[in-house]
Protein backbone atom coordinates (compact mmCIF):
# COMPACT_ATOMS: atom_id res chain seq x y z
CA UNK A 1 0.00 0.00 0.00
CA UNK A 2 1.27 3.49 -1.16
CA UNK A 3 2.34 5.27 2.24
CA UNK A 4 0.92 9.20 2.47
CA UNK A 5 2.93 12.42 3.52
CA UNK A 6 -0.14 14.30 5.66
CA UNK A 7 2.89 16.35 7.41
CA UNK A 8 3.78 17.96 4.36
CA UNK A 9 2.79 21.89 4.60
CA UNK A 10 1.75 23.39 1.62
CA UNK A 11 1.66 26.68 1.00
CA UNK A 12 -1.43 28.07 0.66
CA UNK A 13 -1.11 31.75 0.32
CA UNK A 14 -2.12 33.52 -2.91
CA UNK A 15 -4.21 31.15 -4.30
CA UNK A 16 -7.67 32.97 -3.31
CA UNK A 17 -8.25 30.21 -0.66
CA UNK A 18 -11.17 31.51 1.86
CA UNK A 19 -9.25 29.73 4.91
CA UNK A 20 -5.76 31.75 4.54
CA UNK A 21 -6.24 34.70 2.04
CA UNK A 22 -9.58 35.95 3.61
CA UNK A 23 -7.89 35.79 7.05
CA UNK A 24 -7.36 39.96 7.09
CA UNK A 25 -10.99 40.69 5.79
CA UNK A 26 -12.96 38.17 7.84
CA UNK A 27 -10.66 38.56 11.03
CA UNK A 28 -8.21 41.57 10.57
CA UNK A 29 -5.15 39.35 10.91
CA UNK A 30 -3.66 38.00 7.66
CA UNK A 31 -1.23 36.48 9.78
CA UNK A 32 -2.78 34.72 11.81
CA UNK A 33 -3.03 30.70 11.74
CA UNK A 34 -6.66 29.46 10.41
CA UNK A 35 -8.10 26.59 12.14
CA UNK A 36 -11.25 27.75 11.00
CA UNK A 37 -13.32 27.12 7.68
CA UNK A 38 -13.92 23.05 7.39
CA UNK A 39 -11.11 22.05 4.64
CA UNK A 40 -8.14 20.66 5.02
CA UNK A 41 -4.40 21.59 4.21
CA UNK A 42 -3.74 18.49 3.28
CA UNK A 43 -2.48 17.57 -0.88
CA UNK A 44 -5.31 16.22 -2.76
CA UNK A 45 -4.34 12.68 -3.34
CA UNK A 46 -2.29 11.78 -6.93
CA UNK A 47 -5.03 8.91 -8.15
CA UNK A 48 -7.17 12.37 -8.28
CA UNK A 49 -4.74 14.96 -9.96
CA UNK A 50 -4.01 12.21 -12.53
CA UNK A 51 -7.64 11.55 -13.18
CA UNK A 52 -7.84 15.41 -13.63
CA UNK A 53 -4.43 16.09 -15.23
CA UNK A 54 -5.82 13.49 -17.82
CA UNK A 55 -9.20 14.83 -18.65
CA UNK A 56 -7.26 18.66 -18.86
CA UNK A 57 -4.98 17.21 -22.06
CA UNK A 58 -8.01 16.88 -23.77
CA UNK A 59 -8.59 20.53 -24.63
CA UNK A 60 -12.42 20.73 -24.77
CA UNK A 61 -14.05 21.59 -22.18
CA UNK A 62 -17.70 21.93 -23.03
CA UNK A 63 -20.95 20.19 -21.83
CA UNK A 64 -20.81 16.93 -20.49
CA UNK A 65 -22.56 14.31 -18.58
CA UNK A 66 -21.88 11.67 -15.92
CA UNK A 67 -21.49 8.51 -17.41
CA UNK A 68 -22.02 4.97 -16.02
CA UNK A 69 -18.68 4.84 -14.19
CA UNK A 70 -19.75 7.75 -11.88
CA UNK A 71 -22.82 6.07 -10.69
CA UNK A 72 -21.20 2.39 -9.69
CA UNK A 73 -18.06 4.39 -7.88
CA UNK A 74 -21.02 5.76 -5.50
CA UNK A 75 -22.88 2.77 -5.57
CA UNK A 76 -19.85 0.73 -4.87
CA UNK A 77 -17.91 3.04 -2.09
CA UNK A 78 -21.81 3.06 -0.48
CA UNK A 79 -21.80 -0.59 -0.24
CA UNK A 80 -17.88 -0.65 0.87
CA UNK A 81 -18.24 2.45 3.43
CA UNK A 82 -21.21 2.06 4.92
CA UNK A 83 -22.47 -1.27 3.87
CA UNK A 84 -25.80 0.29 2.41
CA UNK A 85 -26.78 -0.64 -0.94
CA UNK A 86 -28.19 1.39 -2.77
CA UNK A 87 -29.71 1.96 -6.64
CA UNK A 88 -28.34 4.16 -9.85
CA UNK A 89 -31.86 5.31 -9.78
CA UNK A 90 -32.14 6.79 -6.89
CA UNK A 91 -28.85 8.73 -7.27
CA UNK A 92 -29.08 12.32 -8.48
CA UNK A 93 -26.79 15.63 -8.26
CA UNK A 94 -26.49 19.20 -6.75
CA UNK A 95 -23.49 21.60 -7.13
CA UNK A 96 -23.56 21.37 -3.43
CA UNK A 97 -24.69 20.10 0.00
CA UNK A 98 -25.93 23.40 1.03
CA UNK A 99 -27.64 24.04 -2.61
CA UNK A 100 -29.38 20.65 -2.29
CA UNK A 101 -30.40 21.25 1.30
CA UNK A 102 -31.83 24.82 -0.12
CA UNK A 103 -33.40 22.92 -3.34
CA UNK A 104 -34.99 19.89 -1.08
CA UNK A 105 -36.45 22.88 1.27
CA UNK A 106 -38.13 24.32 -2.13
CA UNK A 107 -38.69 20.78 -3.45
CA UNK A 108 -41.07 19.16 -0.54
CA UNK A 109 -42.57 22.41 1.29
CA UNK A 110 -44.27 25.60 0.65
CA UNK A 111 -43.55 29.07 1.62
CA UNK A 112 -44.41 29.31 5.71
CA UNK A 113 -43.69 25.72 6.24
CA UNK A 114 -41.83 25.40 9.41
CA UNK A 115 -38.22 23.09 8.85
CA UNK A 116 -36.48 21.54 11.95
CA UNK A 117 -33.35 22.28 12.68
CA UNK A 118 -31.20 21.13 15.79
CA UNK A 119 -28.69 23.54 16.70
CA UNK A 120 -25.73 24.32 17.41
CA UNK A 121 -25.30 23.05 14.23
CA UNK A 122 -23.62 23.66 10.58
CA UNK A 123 -25.20 27.58 10.29
CA UNK A 124 -25.87 27.79 5.91
CA UNK A 125 -28.67 25.75 7.25
CA UNK A 126 -30.78 28.40 8.79
CA UNK A 127 -29.95 30.65 5.32
CA UNK A 128 -31.09 27.95 3.30
CA UNK A 129 -34.43 28.07 5.67
CA UNK A 130 -35.06 31.49 6.12
CA UNK A 131 -33.88 32.45 2.48
CA UNK A 132 -36.58 30.42 0.96
CA UNK A 133 -39.16 31.49 2.89
CA UNK A 134 -39.50 28.84 5.41
CA UNK A 135 -39.77 29.03 9.30
CA UNK A 136 -37.09 27.63 11.34
CA UNK A 137 -38.33 25.14 14.37
CA UNK A 138 -35.67 25.07 16.88
CA UNK A 139 -35.14 21.69 18.54
CA UNK A 140 -32.13 22.13 20.08
CA UNK A 141 -28.99 19.32 21.22
CA UNK A 142 -29.21 18.19 24.39
CA UNK A 143 -25.87 17.86 26.28
CA UNK A 144 -25.78 14.52 27.42
CA UNK A 145 -22.17 12.28 29.15
CA UNK A 146 -20.18 15.64 27.21
CA UNK A 147 -21.61 14.81 23.88
CA UNK A 148 -25.14 15.86 22.06
CA UNK A 149 -28.00 14.24 21.52
CA UNK A 150 -31.12 14.85 20.54
CA UNK A 151 -34.64 16.11 22.21
CA UNK A 152 -37.17 13.83 21.58
CA UNK A 153 -39.50 15.13 23.85
CA UNK A 154 -39.18 18.66 22.62
CA UNK A 155 -39.22 17.21 19.47
CA UNK A 156 -42.95 15.92 20.03
CA UNK A 157 -43.69 19.35 21.13
CA UNK A 158 -42.21 21.68 18.34
CA UNK A 159 -44.10 19.20 15.41
CA UNK A 160 -47.07 20.63 13.85
CA UNK A 161 -49.09 20.37 10.96
CA UNK A 162 -47.15 23.14 8.91
CA UNK A 163 -44.15 21.12 9.99
CA UNK A 164 -42.58 19.61 7.05
CA UNK A 165 -39.00 18.75 7.41
CA UNK A 166 -36.21 17.98 9.80
CA UNK A 167 -32.43 18.75 8.62
CA UNK A 168 -30.43 16.86 10.22
CA UNK A 169 -26.45 16.62 10.32
CA UNK A 170 -25.00 13.91 10.31
CA UNK A 171 -22.26 13.26 11.36
CA UNK A 172 -22.59 16.35 13.48
CA UNK A 173 -20.98 19.53 12.86
CA UNK A 174 -19.73 21.23 15.00
CA UNK A 175 -19.84 18.75 17.85
CA UNK A 176 -18.51 16.02 15.62
CA UNK A 177 -21.26 13.11 16.96
CA UNK A 178 -21.73 10.03 15.41
CA UNK A 179 -25.66 9.66 16.33
CA UNK A 180 -26.10 6.08 17.31
CA UNK A 181 -28.85 3.84 15.77
CA UNK A 182 -31.11 4.02 18.85
CA UNK A 183 -30.85 7.79 18.37
CA UNK A 184 -31.42 7.64 14.60
CA UNK A 185 -34.13 4.95 15.05
CA UNK A 186 -36.09 7.41 17.68
CA UNK A 187 -35.66 10.58 15.82
CA UNK A 188 -36.56 8.73 12.20
CA UNK A 189 -39.61 7.03 14.08
CA UNK A 190 -41.06 10.67 15.11
CA UNK A 191 -40.49 12.08 11.72
CA UNK A 192 -42.32 9.11 9.57
CA UNK A 193 -45.48 9.10 12.22
CA UNK A 194 -45.98 13.23 11.47
CA UNK A 195 -44.71 12.89 7.83
CA UNK A 196 -41.99 14.90 8.21
CA UNK A 197 -38.83 14.01 5.65
CA UNK A 198 -35.33 13.93 6.83
CA UNK A 199 -32.88 15.84 4.93
CA UNK A 200 -29.77 14.55 6.33
CA UNK A 201 -26.24 16.19 5.44
CA UNK A 202 -23.76 13.22 5.76
CA UNK A 203 -21.03 15.29 4.28
CA UNK A 204 -18.72 14.13 6.92
CA UNK A 205 -19.65 10.28 6.72
CA UNK A 206 -16.73 9.08 5.60
CA UNK A 207 -14.34 10.38 8.45
CA UNK A 208 -15.24 8.27 11.25
CA UNK A 209 -12.84 7.84 13.93
CA UNK A 210 -12.38 4.02 14.97
CA UNK A 211 -15.15 2.59 17.73
CA UNK A 212 -17.98 4.54 15.49
CA UNK A 213 -20.12 3.39 12.77
CA UNK A 214 -21.77 5.92 10.63
CA UNK A 215 -25.45 5.13 9.79
CA UNK A 216 -26.65 6.50 6.31
CA UNK A 217 -30.58 7.61 7.61
CA UNK A 218 -32.22 5.11 4.86
CA UNK A 219 -30.80 2.41 6.90
CA UNK A 220 -32.60 2.94 10.00
CA UNK A 221 -36.32 1.92 8.60
CA UNK A 222 -37.81 0.93 5.55
CA UNK A 223 -40.20 4.41 6.57
CA UNK A 224 -37.65 6.43 6.63
CA UNK A 225 -35.87 5.38 3.63
CA UNK A 226 -38.72 6.80 1.77
CA UNK A 227 -39.25 9.25 3.99
CA UNK A 228 -35.43 11.04 3.56
CA UNK A 229 -32.97 12.53 1.22
CA UNK A 230 -29.34 12.08 1.62
CA UNK A 231 -26.28 14.51 0.83
CA UNK A 232 -22.80 13.47 -0.03
CA UNK A 233 -19.48 14.43 -1.62
CA UNK A 234 -16.14 13.70 -1.87
CA UNK A 235 -15.32 17.02 -1.25
CA UNK A 236 -14.52 17.34 3.06
CA UNK A 237 -12.68 13.88 2.78
CA UNK A 238 -10.51 14.42 -0.24
CA UNK A 239 -10.01 18.02 0.13
CA UNK A 240 -11.78 18.78 -3.19
CA UNK A 241 -14.28 21.81 -2.20
CA UNK A 242 -13.73 24.03 -4.65
CA UNK A 243 -14.76 22.06 -7.39
CA UNK A 244 -18.13 22.50 -6.16
CA UNK A 245 -20.11 19.12 -6.91
CA UNK A 246 -22.03 16.79 -4.59
CA UNK A 247 -24.16 14.13 -5.05
CA UNK A 248 -27.84 12.96 -3.60
CA UNK A 249 -29.04 9.80 -2.87
CA UNK A 250 -33.05 9.65 -2.69
CA UNK A 251 -35.01 6.20 -2.17
CA UNK A 252 -38.37 7.58 -2.96
CA UNK A 253 -39.09 8.18 -6.70
CA UNK A 254 -42.04 10.36 -5.68
CA UNK A 255 -39.62 13.00 -3.55
CA UNK A 256 -36.54 12.56 -5.83
CA UNK A 257 -38.72 13.62 -8.88
CA UNK A 258 -40.05 16.72 -6.87
CA UNK A 259 -36.39 17.20 -5.80
CA UNK A 260 -35.49 17.19 -9.77
CA UNK A 261 -38.03 19.49 -10.98
CA UNK A 262 -36.01 22.16 -8.84
CA UNK A 263 -32.67 21.21 -10.12
CA UNK A 264 -33.75 21.24 -13.62
CA UNK A 265 -35.69 24.57 -13.20
CA UNK A 266 -32.72 26.29 -11.85
CA UNK A 267 -30.91 24.09 -14.96
CA UNK A 268 -27.93 23.00 -12.98
CA UNK A 269 -28.23 19.08 -13.59
CA UNK A 270 -24.90 19.43 -15.92
CA UNK A 271 -22.44 19.94 -12.81
CA UNK A 272 -18.89 20.87 -13.20
CA UNK A 273 -17.17 18.14 -15.70
CA UNK A 274 -13.84 18.24 -12.88
CA UNK A 275 -16.00 17.56 -9.86
CA UNK A 276 -17.62 14.60 -11.42
CA UNK A 277 -14.04 13.38 -12.24
CA UNK A 278 -12.63 13.85 -9.31
CA UNK A 279 -16.10 12.25 -7.14
CA UNK A 280 -15.49 9.19 -9.32
CA UNK A 281 -11.42 8.64 -9.38
CA UNK A 282 -12.24 9.24 -5.31
CA UNK A 283 -14.44 6.80 -4.82
CA UNK A 284 -13.04 4.51 -6.93
CA UNK A 285 -9.78 4.70 -5.61
CA UNK A 286 -9.95 5.82 -1.85
CA UNK A 287 -10.86 3.72 0.47
CA UNK A 288 -6.65 3.29 1.81
CA UNK A 289 -5.93 6.81 1.52
CA UNK A 290 -9.11 7.66 3.89
CA UNK A 291 -7.93 4.83 6.23
CA UNK A 292 -4.68 6.84 6.55
CA UNK A 293 -6.27 10.04 6.37
CA UNK A 294 -8.43 8.85 9.63
CA UNK A 295 -5.51 7.33 11.41
CA UNK A 296 -3.53 10.75 10.91
CA UNK A 297 -6.79 12.87 12.37
CA UNK A 298 -6.74 10.50 15.12
CA UNK A 299 -3.33 11.55 16.14
CA UNK A 300 -3.99 15.01 15.47
CA UNK A 301 -6.77 15.16 17.85
CA UNK A 302 -5.08 13.15 20.79
CA UNK A 303 -2.29 15.40 20.42
CA UNK A 304 -4.77 18.46 20.95
CA UNK A 305 -6.67 16.65 23.50
CA UNK A 306 -2.96 16.25 25.77
CA UNK A 307 -1.92 19.60 25.14
CA UNK A 308 -5.35 21.14 26.07
CA UNK A 309 -6.04 19.10 29.00
CA UNK A 310 -2.54 19.04 30.10
CA UNK A 311 -1.54 23.30 29.45
CA UNK A 312 -5.17 24.76 29.00
CA UNK A 313 -7.33 22.91 31.23
CA UNK A 314 -10.62 25.54 31.39
CA UNK A 315 -10.97 25.05 28.20
CA UNK A 316 -13.61 21.87 28.05
CA UNK A 317 -13.15 19.55 24.79
CA UNK A 318 -16.35 17.81 23.32
CA UNK A 319 -14.73 14.65 22.35
CA UNK A 320 -15.38 14.18 18.33
CA UNK A 321 -16.78 11.00 16.68
CA UNK A 322 -15.83 11.77 13.25
CA UNK A 323 -14.80 14.85 11.58
CA UNK A 324 -12.17 17.17 11.46
CA UNK A 325 -13.47 19.82 13.61
CA UNK A 326 -13.47 19.61 17.48
CA UNK A 327 -16.17 21.70 19.44
CA UNK A 328 -14.15 23.38 22.09
CA UNK A 329 -15.96 25.12 26.20
CA UNK A 330 -14.33 28.21 26.79
CA UNK A 331 -16.68 29.44 29.30
CA UNK A 332 -14.67 28.88 32.19
CA UNK A 333 -12.89 31.60 31.35
CA UNK A 334 -15.99 33.67 31.98
CA UNK A 335 -15.59 35.75 28.87
CA UNK A 336 -17.95 36.98 26.37
CA UNK A 337 -17.71 35.70 22.96
CA UNK A 338 -16.37 38.86 21.78
CA UNK A 339 -13.50 38.97 24.24
CA UNK A 340 -12.54 35.44 23.64
CA UNK A 341 -12.49 36.27 19.85
CA UNK A 342 -10.50 39.19 20.52
CA UNK A 343 -7.90 37.18 22.41
CA UNK A 344 -7.56 34.62 20.07
CA UNK A 345 -7.35 36.78 16.63
CA UNK A 346 -4.63 38.79 18.68
CA UNK A 347 -3.05 36.02 20.11
CA UNK A 348 -2.61 34.78 16.00
CA UNK A 349 -5.01 32.10 15.92
CA UNK A 350 -8.32 32.16 13.68
CA UNK A 351 -11.42 29.72 15.20
CA UNK A 352 -15.13 29.77 14.22
CA UNK A 353 -16.71 31.57 17.07
CA UNK A 354 -19.54 29.39 18.24
CA UNK A 355 -22.80 31.51 18.52
CA UNK A 356 -22.50 31.25 14.70
CA UNK A 357 -24.07 27.42 15.11
CA UNK A 358 -27.11 28.72 16.85
CA UNK A 359 -28.72 28.53 20.34
CA UNK A 360 -26.07 26.59 22.32
CA UNK A 361 -22.82 27.92 20.81
CA UNK A 362 -22.10 31.04 23.11
CA UNK A 363 -18.70 30.31 24.81
CA UNK A 364 -17.83 27.65 22.22
CA UNK A 365 -15.61 27.83 19.52
CA UNK A 366 -14.80 25.39 16.46
CA UNK A 367 -11.16 24.51 15.83
CA UNK A 368 -10.52 22.79 13.14
CA UNK A 369 -7.25 20.42 13.23
CA UNK A 370 -7.17 19.11 9.59
CA UNK A 371 -3.71 20.42 8.86
CA UNK A 372 -0.20 18.57 9.49
CA UNK A 373 0.82 18.23 13.25
CA UNK A 374 3.22 20.91 12.80
CA UNK A 375 0.41 23.98 12.05
CA UNK A 376 -1.74 22.02 14.85
CA UNK A 377 1.01 22.73 17.44
CA UNK A 378 1.85 26.10 16.20
CA UNK A 379 -1.70 26.88 16.49
CA UNK A 380 -2.36 25.39 19.84
CA UNK A 381 1.06 27.12 21.33
CA UNK A 382 -0.35 30.48 20.03
CA UNK A 383 -3.42 29.95 21.95
CA UNK A 384 -1.81 29.05 25.22
CA UNK A 385 0.38 31.75 25.34
CA UNK A 386 -2.64 34.00 24.10
CA UNK A 387 -4.62 32.95 27.24
CA UNK A 388 -1.43 32.84 29.83
CA UNK A 389 -1.54 36.88 29.57
CA UNK A 390 -4.74 37.17 31.07
CA UNK A 391 -5.18 35.05 33.63
C1 LIG B 1 -22.05 19.74 7.64
C2 LIG B 1 -21.65 20.46 6.38
N1 LIG B 1 -22.50 20.48 5.35
C3 LIG B 1 -22.19 21.11 4.20
C4 LIG B 1 -20.98 21.77 4.05
C5 LIG B 1 -20.69 22.50 2.79
O1 LIG B 1 -21.00 21.74 1.68
P1 LIG B 1 -21.06 22.37 0.23
O2 LIG B 1 -19.82 23.18 0.07
O3 LIG B 1 -21.10 21.17 -0.65
O4 LIG B 1 -22.28 23.20 0.16
C6 LIG B 1 -20.07 21.78 5.12
C7 LIG B 1 -18.82 22.52 5.03
O5 LIG B 1 -18.23 22.89 6.02
C8 LIG B 1 -20.42 21.09 6.31
O6 LIG B 1 -19.59 21.02 7.34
Amino acid sequence: MKHYNFDEIIERRDTDCVKYDLLETIFGNGGALPLWVADTDFRVPDFIMDALHLRMNHEILAYSYRPESYLEAIINWMDRKHGWKIEKEMITSSPGVVSAVTMLIMALSEPGDKVIVQPPVYFPFFTSIKGSGRKMSENPLMLKDGRYTFDFENLKQIIDPQTKLLILCSPHNPGGMVWKREELEELSRICTENGIVIVSDEIHADLVFSGNKHIPIPMVSEEIAMNSAVLMAASKTFNVAGLSTAFVIIPNKKLRVKYERVLHTVHIEGGNIFGNIATEAALKNGFDWVSQLMAYLENNYNFLETFLTTRMPKVKIMKPEATFLVWLDFSAYNLTEIQLGKILINGGVALNNGTKFGTGGDGYFRLNFGCPRAILEEGLVKMEKAFDQIV
